[in-house]
């Protein structure tokens, strides 16, 4: 390995939400904080390097992103996902959820219907709901401890009851691949038979793809957009390295959108926000993190699967009243924690008073899932340890 992912870098006092914000959110702040969807581990050296040469220039004026920026997007879809894109199909928002609101707005109108896949990262009920949209919930179905997506409900789910005919309000369908929380990197077969469903009856898909650079052995992603011409005209996909280089606070993503009229649509919303500009520091962070991150984020898969492998072992031997879902994909780990008999709010309490651990509730992204947690395992291996160790403690003492 050349990159120490074991270095234990305190974030505390850097306005840092995963860390500096546990007093608010649990109550208290001697808490392992394993909840916001970020990791604990530094970019790579050549990012760092290429924005502290920019900020010893001194003047931080209006800037654009230039033509490499655009090609370095291109490389890498193609390189790690092998999709082949034009680069001028390219652009841009501050972040996937702003992306993921920008397309409600820009493509539905208020009571328009747009269907999401819980449990889901919760904005992608709140970009809905919020814009005055109905939520059409095509519930994911757990099986043998695998999650699946429900594409014959599906079917019934976008049809009016009584006539059984296509309702021509379901205008959008919010995909998260892969998925957060469930850690599915979807199957071609899948995304197939979704994609026909939403050709067939003129439904955008707007495809978050921001977890797709962190897949585990054995899982390849495949971008929806990438399986025809078909599904490329009638997709939005969203990707950015906020995720896998830890540049979230960077605020820059990359959209990507075939069709010419859908993407000058939502050109048309950027410049009415006056937000396309973006920021100097964002720009360079992910043409270099694309351009030249590579090695690294190899070496960072090996070390958050074995980080993965651990905690699946942990809780088999240690911890079996807590079932890990193993994901495919990302460095979110979805428990199902029906074996301690608590819910909700006792649950949340349990992991923030009792373990001491910082952890998302899982009715956040489904009202069924009042018994699952979600934890994030970005983080060196002894802060995993740690956080095992406390839960371990606390399960023991119920
Ligand atoms: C699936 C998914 N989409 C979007 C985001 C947030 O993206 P951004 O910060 O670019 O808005 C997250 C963060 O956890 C996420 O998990």
């Amino acid at each position: 390995m050349n990159y120490d992912f074991d270095e234990v870098i305190d974030r505390r006092g850097t306005n840092s939400s995963k860390w500096d914000d546990c007093k608010d959110v649990f109550g208290r702040d001697d808490i392992v904080p394993m909840w916001v969807a970020d990791t604990d581990f530094k970019a790579p050296i050549e990012v760092i390097e290429a924005m502290r040469k920019r900020l010893e220039h001194g003047i931080y004026g209006y800037t654009y992103r230039g033509q490499s920026y655009n090609e370095t997007v291109v490389d890498w879809v193609k390189k790690r996902h092998g999709w082949d894109i034009d680069s001028e199909w390219i652009t841009f928002s501050p972040g996937i959820v702003p992306a993921l609101s920008m397309c409600v707005n820009t493509f539905t109108r208020p009571g328009d219907k747009v269907v999401i896949q819980s449990p889901i990262y919760p904005p992608f009920q709140s970009v809905v709901e919020a814009n005055g949209r109905i939520k059409v919930d095509n519930e994911l179905i757990l099986k043998d401890n695998h999650y699946h997506m429900d594409l014959d409900k599906l079917r019934e789910q976008i049809c009016i009851q009584d006539s059984g005919e296509f309702d021509n309000r379901v205008k959008m369908f919010l995909l998260c691949n892969p998925h957060n929380p469930t850690g599915r990197s979807w199957s071609k077969e899948e995304l197939l038979e979704l994609g026909r469903i939403c050709v067939e009856n003129n439904i955008l898909i707007v495809s978050d793809e921001i977890h797709s650079d962190i897949i585990y052995s054995g899982h390849k992603h495949i971008p929806i957009a990438s399986l025809s011409e078909e599904l490329a005209q009638c997709t939005v996909t969203c990707i950015s390295p906020s995720k896998t280089f830890s540049l979230a606070g960077l605020s820059t993503s990359a959209i990507i959108i075939p069709n010419k009229r859908i993407r000058s649509m939502f050109n048309n919303t950027l410049e009415t926000l006056h937000i396309d500009g973006g920021n100097i520091f964002g720009s360079i962070a992910l043409e270099v993190a694309y351009r030249n991150g590579e090695e690294w984020l190899e070496e960072l898969l090996v070390y958050l699967e074995d980080n993965l492998n651990f905690l699946m072992k942990y809780f088999e031997e240690k911890i079996p009243q807590i079932v890990p879902i193993r994901p495919e994909a990302t460095y979110l780990v979805w428990l199902d924690c029906s074996g301690l008999g608590l819910e909700g709010e006792q649950l949340m309490d349990f992991f923030a008073n009792e373990a001491k651990v910082g952890v998302n509730l899982g009715s956040n992204f489904s009202r069924r899932c009042g018994s699952f947690v979600r934890l994030n395992i970005g983080c060196p291996r002894s802060t995993l340890k740690e956080g095992l160790k406390r839960i371990e403690e606390a399960v023991n003492r119920l």
